[in-house]
């Protein structure tokens, strides 16, 4: 491949060059490495960007010897280190085998090569050797003799840059990671915003952007999973950047646990950001001779607004992030079983649904939650991984058998990693659930949570979950995990501030063996929803079921903000019933199709009461699903509106060469006597016309830009219209 790491012995810089960003930095005097620059590509030195002073309370290295002009607390940094005189947050912290707090990482040497580096039990995004390199530049502090590597992973084409960070305990006693994050940004000059996303169970990834200002904005999750609360990537935008112009850079942590983004203003007007491991209730131990890899950071820069930042994001997690069969052909659209009949179901009911689904053109049917143990409700049996057939009334085997010669595929439901105390598991197990000693646990949904710190558990969940796989052809696994962790104390180590993190790699073990034993599964991530939308479970899971809030109103805004993140071919959608179980709202069967025609379509509701009406509206959404498709899970997204402002929600897919477009878009207000609202479409090709397919309407590509489409087209309470535009090629 062309190179795009490129190391100047002259100025002791590297630069990283992709299609339209530089990043650079420089091994200073005393073996530092100093960040100098992030942005649109440019060419040169920038070490001129350092400035120098005497700065009061900011302290001098050692080596600097009187020249107070020179301090860490002023300089920008590729990984800032506690112990050098920085005393913004760090990113790394380490507790000494002494005892003492401190490291100071100093430039030895480095490597680049072919190919993106992979990270020993952790997701991370590949490329092969035509399509990356990574640099690997090797730290050392010279007092302790604590090594680290900072690795960097460079997709040019893509405009990706990753970070991770390996430490290696090269000294005589036992140290202590306190902080470990993989990602610093720091900008000498400029004024952000930031963009984050926050939410609660219902409502994810809402949208907050804010003034970066003196005083850190931190988000994070001390809940085990990266969580409905906040998603684990944080944007920073120029004040003036929008959608389309402007510059903004994103940090996405692959990591699926407890995080923190810390954002800050410091006391010269610098900015630093920072993206990581949680420094709260770790404490990670290295013995002599191990290795600690930080989870990685993927970092993106966009010169042309945020629609570019989330198509850059979106190509990387789809192509270079997810893996398997699935990830680049289309899912199966299923029929889950979940707001359907809740627990309420025999293996006939299930037979019926499918059925139906057959009938309406659906391809997969979804056993949710109820079909083990003696699960009939969310107080018991979970744990007990063993088919319920009384009832079902059949075996497992003899069911799918069944389905499947409809024509129908099947998939199942788990929630591996939870207990209820009643079950037969913890009866058996009570020391596998997280529970501090003496102290009752706390409850989440009248269950626990086990201990897959410990590799014992994992692997007899393992084995059950594998004893149920293999009682028949199942296609599809949705992993589910329905609380946040608490009481966090495993019986198998001193060291309690490991058990938080060690539980996510047992996590991420159990999903790989899940993976490379059955590579024809699909597996669906999930967590109350969207409570684990992650780029980390991306690599295990290469869709999502982004909420457990199903109202297409509420549903579009959730997506919205998913949208700057994650692809349309991560966020799993469905159609279900009106009055929504979760808000009450009424919605036209038609909007609650466009909407959940914004990711990977599937339907959760009671078929079998559907109207003849109904039924012939199913198989036309399903046709004009399957004819999009391909552009829906591969075309660029770009956010026409925006929901959480605007009076309608819009949004668009577009065919790279721009030559076909679907443009979606529901009414969210209505009132009397209303002005109309105008779309405006995105990314077409300046200069050309494109025909509407139903209307045979000809447009010009610049006009639909500039002046929009207006809507509504008819009255009606949230009504929705679906446009498909093709490039008329001369
Ligand atoms: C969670 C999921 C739902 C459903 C239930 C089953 O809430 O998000 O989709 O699977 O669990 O208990």
């Amino acid at each position: 491949m062309s190179k795009c790491i490129f190391f100047s012995e002259q100025d002791r810089t590297f630069t990283i060059h992709t299609r339209n960003t530089t990043y650079q930095m420089q091994i200073d005097r005393y073996g530092f490495l100093l960040h100098l620059y992030y942005g649109r590509r440019s060419e040169g030195c920038m070490d001129y960007l350092l400035t120098y002073a005497d700065r009061g309370f900011s302290g001098n290295p050692y080596d600097a010897g009187l020249d107070r002009t020179y301090s860490m607390d002023a300089l920008p940094q590729e990984l800032p280190c506690q112990g050098t005189g920085d005393y913004r947050s760090p990113a790394v912290v380490i507790k000494n085998a002494d005892g003492s707090y401190g490291c100071d990482f100093r430039y030895q040497s480095h490597n680049i090569s072919d190919g993106k580096y992979r990270i020993p039990g952790l997701p991370a995004v590949y490329g092969e050797e035509t399509e990356a390199q990574t640099l690997r530049i090797y730290m050392k502090d010279p007092v302790t003799n604590v090594k680290m590597t900072l690795l960097y992973g460079v997709l040019p084409e893509l405009d990706i840059i990753t970070r991770s960070a390996c430490i290696e305990n090269a000294c005589e006693g036992k140290i202590h990671l306190e902080k470990a994050q993989a990602a610093c940004l720091d900008w000498v000059s400029g004024e952000y915003d930031l963009i984050s996303f926050y939410g609660r169970h219902v409502m994810e990834r809402n949208v907050q952007r804010t003034k970066v200002s003196h005083g850190a904005q931190v988000i994070g999750s001390r809940r085990g999973t990266s969580s409905h609360q906040y998603n684990p990537m944080l944007i920073l935008a120029g004040r003036d950047t929008t959608e389309d112009t402007g510059v903004c850079y994103s940090m996405s942590f692959l990591y699926s646990g407890n995080f923190k983004g810390e954002v800050e203003k410091d006391q010269y007007g610098q900015t630093r950001a920072l993206l990581g491991l949680s420094d709260e209730l770790f404490s990670y131990p290295l013995m002599p001779g191990e290795t600690f890899y930080v989870p990685e950071v993927v970092l993106s820069c966009s010169g042309s607004g945020l629609a570019r930042l989330s198509q850059n994001l979106h190509l990387c997690f789809r192509t270079h992030l997810c893996r398997g069969k699935y990830k680049d052909c289309a899912r199966p659209i299923l029929l889950n079983s979940w707001e359907a009949s809740y627990f309420e179901f025999t293996g006939e009911s299930i037979y019926q649904l499918a059925r139906q689904a057959a009938d309406l053109g659906m391809d997969m049917i979804v056993m949710d939650d109820g079909w083990f143990g003696k699960r009939d409700n969310d107080d018991k049996g979970l744990g007990d991984w063993y088919v319920n057939e009384e009832k079902l009334g059949e075996s497992l085997e003899s069911l799918v058998g069944r389905i499947n010669a409809l024509g129908i595929k099947f998939g199942i439901w788990f929630e591996p990693e939870a207990v209820n105390e009643d079950s037969d598991l913890y009866r058996a197990h009570p020391d596998w659930a997280f529970a501090a000693p003496g102290r009752p646990p706390v409850r989440g949904r009248n269950q626990l949570i086990l201990d897959f710190s410990r590799k014992d558990v994992v692997d007899a969940i393992f084995e059950a979950v594998c004893r149920i796989l293999d009682q028949g052809n199942i296609e599809y696994l949705k992993w589910d995990m329905n609380r946040s962790l608490a009481d966090c104390y495993s019986r198998c180590t001193e060291d309690q501030g490991r058990v938080m993190h060690d539980y996510v790699l047992g996590l991420y073990d159990f999903l790989e063996r899940l993976v490379q034993k059955y590579p024809d599964i699909l597996l669906e991530g999930c967590s109350g929803g969207g409570g684990r939308f992650d780029p980390g479970m991306l690599y295990y899971t290469p869709q999502i079921w982004c909420s457990d809030n199903t109202d297409a109103l509420d549903r579009i805004r959730i997506q919205y903000g998913t949208s700057f993140g994650y692809p349309a071919s991560a966020v799993a959608s469905h159609v279900s019933a009106v009055p929504n179980h979760q808000t009450g709202r009424v919605t036209p069967f038609k909007t609650r199709g466009v909407t959940a025609m914004a990711g990977m379509l599937g339907y959760e509701l009671d078929v079998r009461t559907l109207s003849d009406v109904e039924r012939e509206q199913v198989r036309r959404q399903i046709e004009r699903y399957r004819k999009f498709e391909p552009l829906i899970r591969s075309g660029l997204y770009y956010r026409l509106t925006d929901p959480f402002q605007d009076k309608a929600g819009a949004w668009e897919f577009i065919k790279e060469d721009g030559s076909e477009v679907l443009v979606s878009a529901v009414m969210l207000e209505l009132h009397g006597n209303m002005p109309a609202t105008y779309i405006r479409l995105k990314g077409l090709t300046p200069g050309s016309l494109y025909e509407e397919q139903k209307s045979k309407k000809i447009y010009g590509a610049d006009a639909l830009m500039e002046a929009g489409i207006p809507l509504p087209e008819e009255m009606g309470e949230y009504r929705a219209r679906q446009m498909h535009f093709i490039r008329i090629d001369k």
